[in-house]
């Protein structure tokens, strides 16, 4: 029997190119060239390969138009990530295309992400690491790039799903106090100690530090805008590895300028590989390009994931992972 076509749109670990080019009559696309950028690209080559499954990434304009252009050989869109804002899942659904992602696997790495922007950010290492490399470093001095600690801060998660719980637990070995915001509370033993918030003014105003870890989409698009910045106490960080959409990078800007946000650390942005203009001028915000689930472990993992779920939808059998 021949194996299911599979159209992968990105180069992938090598070990995940191999199994697929095992299980597979897979296309790969092992320069990473960027016709993955074009939903009408995507739907020609399923076209022309007679695909009958996608592994594609976050970011690939998986929109109603690229789903409805599709061929219908296709019956499965496996995302290698966690996120699948990238996909109108209505659309596939009602294609009666499956669409998988990749949970559980990437928790602890995204969460180290969130944790790495919340203490380079606290501890100006950015502005160090460039003062280093620009050779303008004269030597240790009592004040210079005098940062805050994490010690003692309350750390406000919004959003506690896998990667917020990882971030609690990590953040309770830095003796930071943990609140979270989410749209219910946890049960208690999933909680250990955090305290929930089920109003955004009360949150906003008691944390030191917000690290969002929200899905994208409208439901949560530009929420932490002005109004919501202003309530939050003076000097405060602002962390974000979950969807660049969810910050409104305009009042973001203007709060790190005025110095009512200390300092900002980002590794996700509205409109991804476009990074707002206005970051680039400022020495308080740690700039990272979407590094969130990237190690070696995890992106193999993550891979594994995808495959066993196309695997498993194109022997007719139920995904692990569906999502919508
Ligand atoms: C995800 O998995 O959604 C990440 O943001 C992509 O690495």
């Amino acid at each position: 029997m021949p194996k299911p076509v599979l159209l992968l749109t990105r180069k992938l670990p090598a070990a995940i190119e191999a199994r697929a080019a095992a299980e597979f009559d897979a296309r790969l696309n092992p320069q990473d060239d960027p016709w993955f950028r074009d939903g009408a690209e995507i739907a020609r080559r399923a076209a022309e390969a007679g695909a009958a499954g996608i592994l594609c990434a976050a970011g690939d304009p998986m929109s109603a138009e690229t789903i409805a252009a599709l061929p219908a050989s296709v019956k499965a869109i496996a995302t290698f990530s966690v996120g699948y804002d990238h996909i109108n899942v209505p659309a596939a659904k009602a294609r009666g295309i499956t669409v998988t992602n990749t949970p559980e696997v990437l928790s602890f790495a995204t969460a180290e992400t969130a944790l790495t922007l919340m203490l380079m950010a606290a501890r100006r290492a950015g502005e160090g690491e460039r003062m280093v490399r620009a050779r303008k470093w004269e030597g240790w001095a009592p004040t210079q790039l005098m940062g805050v600690t994490l010690e003692g801060k309350k750390l406000g998660i919004l959003g506690m799903g896998r990667i917020g719980r990882e971030l609690a637990s990590m953040a309770r070995g830095l003796k930071m106090e943990i609140h979270y915001r989410d749209v219910q509370r946890l049960p208690a033993e999933a909680e250990q100690g955090a305290i929930f918030h089920d109003n955004d003014a009360g949150f906003l105003s008691t944390i030191d530090v917000i690290s969002m870890h929200v899905p994208g989409g409208d439901a949560t698009r530009k929420w932490l805008n002005a109004e919501r910045l202003a309530q939050m106490k003076p000097g405060s960080l602002v962390v974000n590895s979950g969807r660049g959409g969810s910050v409104d990078d305009v009042a973001l800007v203007a709060a790190l300028k005025s110095g009512h946000i200390r300092a900002a650390g980002l590794d996700v942005y509205d409109g991804e590989p476009v990074v707002f203009e206005g970051y680039f001028g400022l020495e308080n915000v740690v700039l990272l390009p979407h590094l969130g689930s990237a190690t070696i472990e995890v992106r193999d993992a993550m891979g594994h994931r995808a495959l066993d779920n196309l695997t498993a939808v194109l022997a007719g059998k139920p995904a692990l992972h569906p999502v919508g």
